[in-house]
């Protein structure tokens, strides 16, 4: 994803040329080290991605076990970034672990189907009864767990941070936020992913980090209410609030990540988080019938929760009618000819 920095285009004598070659060389070579410089902290990368968590499964732990069909055509949605059966990354994770000579066997009566999914792409979860079952269990094995976060790096992390160098860019708000956005917008080529979104926020010279991230944060919103897919469009405008976090952060000068920050939550809310170096290993088990939520608050929507009520307060209402016209009428109210004449 990497995009090289433009070149001086102006034609040169021939010396001068060279010379020029020389100091590009030079510049490259150096590029590394200020890279290094510039990159988060281990501190840093734990409080950035404990945020993301937050997000996208409302809790600072990685939900390692979750595994869900969510019905969104990708077949089952599973581990920490949501990786799915119907593209390659759920089979790339659990071939990863088949092969990391420590599976304890939980995938093998899906592994030749996974590889069938792997070639039609299909959204059908045909011939994976149990996978969930199996991805759950797996999660239990530290093992899996660690394949699943050397994944993150490889495909959303190191890309993320990569373009952050290209850009120079040393503020750790900024360079999270490309994590973030990495994680939610993916970085293949389409004009909704993160890389597109920085290709249409160039960093001009002269131009700041913060006057970089806040131009990036304006962009990001706008692609999360008008994405090229409609399809998406509702449930990302209302995702914005993952961008007023990080837009909290910087108005509160809060852009350096030190050992501790206090950005918005999905609601609004000011959260506090903390460097937490066993982010990346720390297994908190969710629930398995939920679809392994691992926060253990996760549960039941609100919205079930207050239908089962109604229900039970309507089947309550109509039984308490019932006994009441029983006792005080004799007979079922339907036996009734008034009753009748109201309700027909
Ligand atoms: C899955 O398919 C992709 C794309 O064809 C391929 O690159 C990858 O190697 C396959 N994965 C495995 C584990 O075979
Ligand atoms: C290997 O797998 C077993 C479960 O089968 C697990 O208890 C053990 O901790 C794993 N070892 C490592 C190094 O992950
Ligand atoms: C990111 O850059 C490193 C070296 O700086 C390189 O090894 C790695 O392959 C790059 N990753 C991606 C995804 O571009
Ligand atoms: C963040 O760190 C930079 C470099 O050390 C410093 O110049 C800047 O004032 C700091 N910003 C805040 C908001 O603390």
């Amino acid at each position: 994803m990497a995009r090289s920095p433009s070149t001086n285009s102006i034609p040169q004598p021939p010396r001068a040329a060279a010379a020029v070659s020389l100091l590009l060389l030079l510049a490259a070579a150096s590029l590394p080290a200020l890279a290094t410089a510039a990159a988060l902290a281990d501190c840093q990368k734990s409080m950035v991605q404990q945020l993301t968590n937050t997000f996208e499964n409302s809790q600072l732990n990685f939900a390692f076990d979750y595994c869900s069909d969510i019905g969104d055509g990708r077949g089952y949605t599973c581990g920490v970034v949501g990786f799915t059966t119907s593209t390659h990354d759920a089979y790339d994770v659990v071939n990863t672990y088949v092969n990391s000579g420590n599976y304890s066997l939980e995938f093998d009566p899906y592994i030749a189907t996974l590889a069938t999914l792997n070639v039609t792409g299909d959204a059908s979860t045909k011939g994976l009864s149990g996978f969930c079952d199996a991805w759950y269990a797996a999660a239990s094995n530290p093992t899996f767990r660690a394949v699943q976060i050397a994944k993150i790096d490889s495909l959303y992390y190191y890309p993320s941070q990569n373009i952050s160098d290209t850009l120079q860019l040393t503020l750790p708000a900024a360079r999270g936020q490309l994590y973030d956005a990495a994680i939610q917008h993916g970085v293949e080529a389409d004009p909704d992913s993160m890389p597109s979104m920085v290709a249409r926020v160039p960093r001009t010279p002269g131009m700041t980090d913060d006057a970089w991230l806040e131009a990036f944060l304006a962009e990001r919103k706008r692609t999360l209410c008008h994405p090229s897919t409609p399809a998406t469009q509702k449930a990302w405008c209302a995702s914005v609030t993952r961008v007023n976090s990080y837009e909290h952060l910087t108005a509160t000068g809060q852009s350096n990540f030190t050992d501790a920050f206090s950005p918005l939550d999905n609601d609004g809310k000011e959260i506090t988080i903390k460097c937490d170096l066993n982010v990346w290993t720390n297994y908190i088990p969710g629930s398995k019938d939920q679809g392994g939520s691992g926060s253990g608050s996760g549960g039941m929507g609100k919205g079930a929760v207050i239908a089962i009520v109604l229900i039970v307060l309507i089947v309550a209402a109509v039984a308490g009618f019932l006994a009441y016209w029983r006792l005080t009428k004799g007979g079922w109210p339907w036996a009734n000819q008034r009753f009748k004449r109201v309700i027909v």
